[in-house]
């Protein structure tokens, strides 16, 4: 039997492919496209749904929203929170992961809301830790700019102490429901935390009652070295963007022996990296709706928009025949390092049409991506792909073609689950 792999979806509550051929183009602001998405990934037994999420309207492009605006570029994008409570509830299986920044979020509303969510599921909801990665976002926050990487990362893992504080604030056996006594829950068994760091002060007790796996799973994205350092002391699953397999499999060593410093066990840790397949009925399919993507007239810009908004680099001052100089942010250093190649000589322009390959060639039939992404896995170790769409569109075709097409394509080579066997996300991700 092959090593099996996991597989989860990386998407947002934005406006889908309003635009695409094969779309009806409606409003998907109800939710109900999303959960129906989300019903197709449970029949194909994804570990789970990822709901993404940022918080501003990016001007990074040119100094102005134009770009954003003008191709939807994460924009408009409406909360993901009420979406997983919608998507948990239409769900019975699938784990559902939900985008929550520590910049915005006080902790005691984001272990509270954790908690109700994870009941509210049955033991499936995941949170997707960020720190926010662009100064307009912290602008909406009462900030002048974006703290720096360090202080953000630092107030992050004070958060993590809190949270993990509040959701330890009732033990597990406080809820009695005595009904020959009168009495709901042990009050010896709940306890004020008085957390007291540099950045939070809270007093405690939640005001939930402990929820099925406790904590929400953990999901982070950390790219930096900082950042992959917190992915490695707090992550149940990493979601990483890295080229080719040897900088996916750097990624995975890396990570896992800074868990192993922290003291876990890094096959507690389920890294999956970011793919966008293109999937046609034949191999020269394939190609051809891939290349009518990047060669489509906006692609080149709204692919450079796009990235601006995750790096908060205006990639518009750059001549686009001529190779980057080497870019630092204070935002997403991990997305930025995959888009730039650095030392591969390309131009602005191909980076630009290669913004959603992997490296990996997941252009083609279902049973070529599949042999591909088998030969990958093996290379890398583990533990699985995130799929996604380029710019997050994603039609019911797409839906169709990796949940009818390629993940039975998977399967039928024994390499990813066919079944759920465990009650929790937490328990199904440390499934195999
Ligand atoms: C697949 C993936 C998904 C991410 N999702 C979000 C998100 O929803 N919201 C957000 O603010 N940042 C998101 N990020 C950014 C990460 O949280 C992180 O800031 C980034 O990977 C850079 O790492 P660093 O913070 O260590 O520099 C995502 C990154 C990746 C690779």
């Amino acid at each position: 039997m092959p090593k099996r792999f996991h597989l989860g979806w990386f998407t947002n509550f934005t406006a889908c492919n309003w635009e695409a051929t094969f779309s009806h183009g409606g409003s998907p602001w109800d939710g109900k496209f999303f959960v129906e998405f989300a019903q197709a990934l449970e029949r194909a037994c994804f570990d789970y749904i990822m709901l993404e999420d940022t918080l501003m309207v990016s001007e990074a492009y040119r100094g102005a929203a134009e770009a954003t605006l003008k191709y939807a570029l994460q924009v408009p994008k409406y909360d993901p929170i009420p979406l997983a409570a919608m998507i948990g509830a239409a769900t019975a299986r699938l784990g559902v992961v939900a985008t929550m920044s520590t910049m915005a979020w006080p902790p005691f509303m984001l272990a509270r809301v954790s908690t109700t969510l994870d009941h509210i599921t049955g033991g499936r909801f995941g949170w997707n830790i960020v720190t926010s990665g662009e100064d307009i976002a912290a602008q909406n926050f009462g900030m002048d700019a974006l703290p720096p990487r360090e202080t953000r990362y630092a107030m992050a893992d004070e958060y993590m102490d809190v949270v993990n504080q509040l959701f330890a604030s009732w033990e597990p056996d406080a809820v009695l429901k005595d009904r020959a006594h009168g009495i709901y829950a042990d009050h010896t068994k709940i306890h004020p935390i008085h957390f007291k760091g540099e950045f939070f002060k809270v007093r405690g007790p939640l005001n939930t009652a402990p929820s099925p796996q406790g904590r929400p799973t953990y999901v982070q994205a950390g790219g930096s070295p900082r950042g992959r350092a917190f992915a490695a002391k707090h992550a149940d699953s990493v979601i990483a963007t890295a080229n080719q397999v040897a900088g996916m499999k750097q990624y995975r060593d890396d990570v896992r022996e800074r868990a192993v410093g922290f003291g876990r066990n890094p096959d507690d840790i389920k890294i999956l990296y970011l793919v966008y397949p293109t999937l046609g009925e034949t191999t020269e399919e394939a190609k051809a709706k891939h290349q009518r993507m990047v060669t489509g007239p906006s692609f080149i810009e709204a692919a450079l928009a796009a990235t601006d908004t995750t790096s908060d680099i205006d990639f518009s001052q750059f001549d686009l025949d001529k190779p980057l100089p080497r870019l630092t942010t204070n935002g997403e250093q991990g997305s930025l390092d995959k888009f730039q190649q650095w030392g591969s000589g390309k131009t602005l322009r191909q980076l630009a049409s290669e913004r959603f390959e992997s490296g990996l060639n997941l252009i083609g039939t279902p049973d070529e991506v599949a042999d591909r992404m088998a030969q990958a896995m093996e290379e890398i170790g583990g533990d699985g792909f995130l799929i996604s769409t380029p710019f997050q569109r994603v039609t019911r075709r797409f839906i169709n073609e990796v949940c009818e097409g390629l993940v039975p394509a998977l399967q039928r080579r024994g390499l990813v689950r066919e079944e759920y066997t465990k009650p929790t996300l937490r328990e199904t991700l440390r499934e195999f």
